[in-house]
């Protein structure tokens, strides 16, 4: 057997998880992390793999059966990605999906060819057998998205479903376990596409619904333990739900031999640093160092107004601060990172364009001479947040919307002042009390105020005022990498205006953010 030097190295962390769940072998679909997210929500460990991934570590990680991605519009197409045969060589079910079935029906010997006008959207599905993978389900409509279909499947391989555009939406071989479908089971638009997803892991891979969030959190907790054996491990707390949900399964790991630092740079929210005080050090009794170092960070940052300064003082001062605690623990040799298979993903794209500096509070210093402990690197935000309300995390925490590491010092543009602080926290504290007493919270993916460095005219008890404006910014976002500024209601947004105006002194006007991103970032700095 051989394998390619040029395959990608898979992520060390599948080893644990991937035995006995089904891996996503991805031809560059837009959807492929969204199979394995589906799969996941059946409760078997899912995750996506590159299709040019050696086959031999993929057999290795010994899943119970793979799903070939859809991909580009055309297996002819030159630099289509192409189907290592090898993976169908492996012994496990394969399901195919779109580009998926096509390259695997190529592959094994069938045709593929322009098969029509093509298929967009919802269309009327006709099951020709439910012998097989449409026993049982109400399948009349499905979603399609392709203009190349298989045009003859491979021998031994039966029709069992079709549309007017496509002659084979569906085929299957019982005896090799290989099914495709031409269209998407796993968007919403394919009513049934979830049960075909179940039919294909419970019945053709024969998967147990094991993937959940006490099972995530044992295996993880078994994982720490023979990560770091005896040592002790230090772990940096943000405030944010990924450090936290990390740091406690590290500490069900390893109990008192964990240490976290929580460096309170003063540019939190209201009462921010209180409740990971209070959730941390008293409810779970973890060894908490809770580093005030509100007075340090305003001294770094008087005089600094460049944004990027901004990111680049708060940044080396944590880091300076981290370092000095993690010290004096000098016999810690782990460190803690709530890293989330979203940051594996992105780290990959090195060639995209820098915008900012982003500063990860709680991230690892360069030079640290320590070796890493994620439990997170296998989970999806929402899935974070689910072990961290089986963990017991306070809702506020769980749930709390992501918030930069920079803190409140990238929302006050211009100077940060502890009077300039003290406003735009004020006004925040309004703004998320709001959005929450209306239902919005959740929605949103982040909502929060913005302090401008201009002052304006206003009349306020018969009286001129001087005083600063605050700018609300509410988003919907995926995953803050495109953002849609949120339709937040009228009266919702008059109370805000209202409340804020009479309740935090040195402002006297609010303004609404109406940006999406692009062209804005979410955050003003
Ligand atoms: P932008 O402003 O770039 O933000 O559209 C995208 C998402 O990232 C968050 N953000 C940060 N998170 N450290 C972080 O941990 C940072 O330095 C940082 N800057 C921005 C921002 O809140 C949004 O969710």
């Amino acid at each position: 057997m051989t394998t390619s030097v040029h395959a990608p190295a898979l992520d060390p962390a599948l080893a644990a998880a991937a035995p006995g769940g089904v891996l996503v072998i991805d031809f560059g679909a837009q959807y492929s992390q969204l199979i394995a997210r589906r799969i996941r929500e059946c409760r078997v460990f899912s995750a996506v793999v590159p299709h040019d991934a050696s086959p031999d570590e993929v057999a290795a990680l010994r899943p119970a059966g793979l799903v070939l991605s859809g991909g580009p519009a055309s297996v002819y197409e030159p630099g289509a990605p192409a189907l290592n045969p090898r993976f169908l060589e492996l012994g496990v079910p394969v399901l195919g999906i779109c580009y998926g079935m096509q390259a695997m029906a190529l592959t094994l010997g069938g045709e593929v060819a322009r098969t029509g006008a093509g298929e967009f959207g919802k269309t009327s599905l006709t099951v020709r057998s439910r012998e097989g993978m449409f026993h049982a389900l109400p399948a009349e409509v499905c979603w399609m998205s392709h203009r190349d279909g298989v045009a003859r499947p491979p021998a031994g391989f039966a029709i069992s479903a079709e549309t007017e555009g496509a002659p084979v939406a569906a085929m299957e071989s019982p005896e090799r376990r290989m099914y495709g479908v031409q269209f998407h089971p796993e968007v919403v638009h394919t009513p049934f596409g979830t049960d075909l997803l179940k039919w294909f892991l419970f019945e053709a891979c024969d998967c147990s619904p094991t993937w959940t969030a006490t099972h995530v959190i044992e295996e993880q907790v078994e994982r720490v333990r023979a990560q770091v054996g005896d040592s002790r491990v230090i772990c940096g707390l943000s405030g944010g739900v990924d450090s936290a949900v990390a740091a406690l399964i590290v500490h069900r790991a390893v109990g008192d031999r964990l240490t976290c630092v929580f460096v309170d740079h003063g540019l939190l929210r209201l009462d921010e640093g209180e409740q990971v005080e209070s959730a941390f050090g008293r409810h779970f009794g973890v060894p908490l160092v809770h580093v005030q170092a509100q007075e340090h960070f305003l001294r770094a940052l008087a005089g600094v107004t460049d944004p990027e300064q901004k990111r680049k003082t708060i940044g080396r001062e944590f880091i300076r601060i981290f370092e000095r605690e993690a010290e004096k623990l000098s016999d810690a040799r782990f460190l803690v990172q709530g890293t989330l298979y979203s940051d594996v993903i992105e780290s990959g794209s090195r060639d995209a364009a820098k915008i900012k500096s982003h500063h990860n509070v709680g991230g690892l210093p360069e030079d640290m001479v320590v070796e890493l402990v994620e439990p997170l690197r296998q989970l999806f935000k929402d899935e974070v947040r689910v072990v961290g309300e089986e963990l017991g995390l306070p809702e506020s925490m769980v749930w709390r919307q992501p918030f930069p590491g920079p803190g409140l010092a990238i929302r006050i543009i211009g100077e940060v002042t502890a009077e300039r602080l003290e406003i735009l926290r004020r006004a925040d504290f309004v703004l998320q009390e709001e959005i929450r007493r209306a239902g919005l919270y959740r929605e949103l993916w982040q909502s929060f105020a913005v302090l401008p460095a201009v002052k304006s005219v206003g009349v306020q008890g018969d009286e001129r005022t001087y005083a600063y404006p605050i700018v609300i910014r509410a988003v919907t976002s995926d995953d803050a990498m495109t953002a849609d500024w949120a339709r937040l209601p009228y009266d919702l947004l008059e109370r805000i205006s209202n409340r804020i105006i009479n309740e935090v002194p040195g402002v006297n006007r609010v303004a609404l953010d109406l940006t999406s991103k692009p062209p804005g970032t979410i955050e003003w700095e």
